[in-house]
């Protein structure tokens, strides 16, 4: 496969993350078990194939609709504050239960601003749910209510998160061989 020089290691193989999910989802399900509304809001791109996996094991009815932010850093893979809403949710979020899905928290700069964004429109409840969370990185303080896989300050790809925008389609979670993708 075309990605295989960028691959350092695996870090989530296919089995643990399905197993998790199952667990995040049977989670979800009890504690939204009363929710009359509950909306599942996924950031584009990189949380939708969670999304897709995580829906499938909420029991619960419920919604989805999708968000897209971008930010500006040092490099493309640094946010530093600036964040910009590049697609907003067509759902009125008012009175909702809602859940944000998303696949990596790293500086938590963009996670602040799409929760302080939707936090003005007075849901009902507003959670956090992410695949991935880099709890050493955290430059903002976010309550994270639900995580995946804590895992190091290692850049990983594939199940939904990109290496310059390819390989979201890889099914685990890898490390990305650095010196590989220098030198292209
Ligand atoms: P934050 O604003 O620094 O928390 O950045 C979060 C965003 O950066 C995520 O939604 C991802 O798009 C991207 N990101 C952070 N770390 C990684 C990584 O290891 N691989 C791929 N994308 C990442
Ligand atoms: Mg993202």
């Amino acid at each position: 496969m075309p990605y295989h020089k960028f691959l350092q290691d695996v870090l989530i193989d296919e089995t643990t993350l399905h197993a998790r999910i199952a667990e995040l989802g049977s989670q979800i399900s009890h504690e939204y078990a009363d929710s009359p509304n509950l909306l599942l809001i996924c950031i584009l791109k990189g949380g939708v194939v969670f999304l897709c996996d995580l829906m499938r094991q909420i029991s619960v009815p419920h919604e989805i609709d999708f968000m897209a932010a971008s930010s500006y850093g040092a490099g493309a893979r640094e946010s530093k504050g600036l964040v910009r809403i590049e697609m907003d949710v067509r759902t009125n979020i008012a009175g909702r239960d809602v859940l944000i899905v998303e696949d990596i928290i790293d500086s938590g700069y963009t996670l602040r601003f799409i929760m302080d964004t939707l936090l003005a429109r007075h849901p009902r409840s507003l959670k956090l749910c992410t695949l991935l969370n880099k709890a050493l990185r955290r430059e903002v303080e976010i309550a994270v209510d639900y995580v995946g896989f804590e895992i190091e300050n290692k850049f990983v790809f594939g199940y939904g998160l990109d290496l310059d925008e390819k390989y979201r389609n890889v099914p685990f979670i890898g490390v990305v061989n650095e010196k590989a993708l220098r030198d292209g």
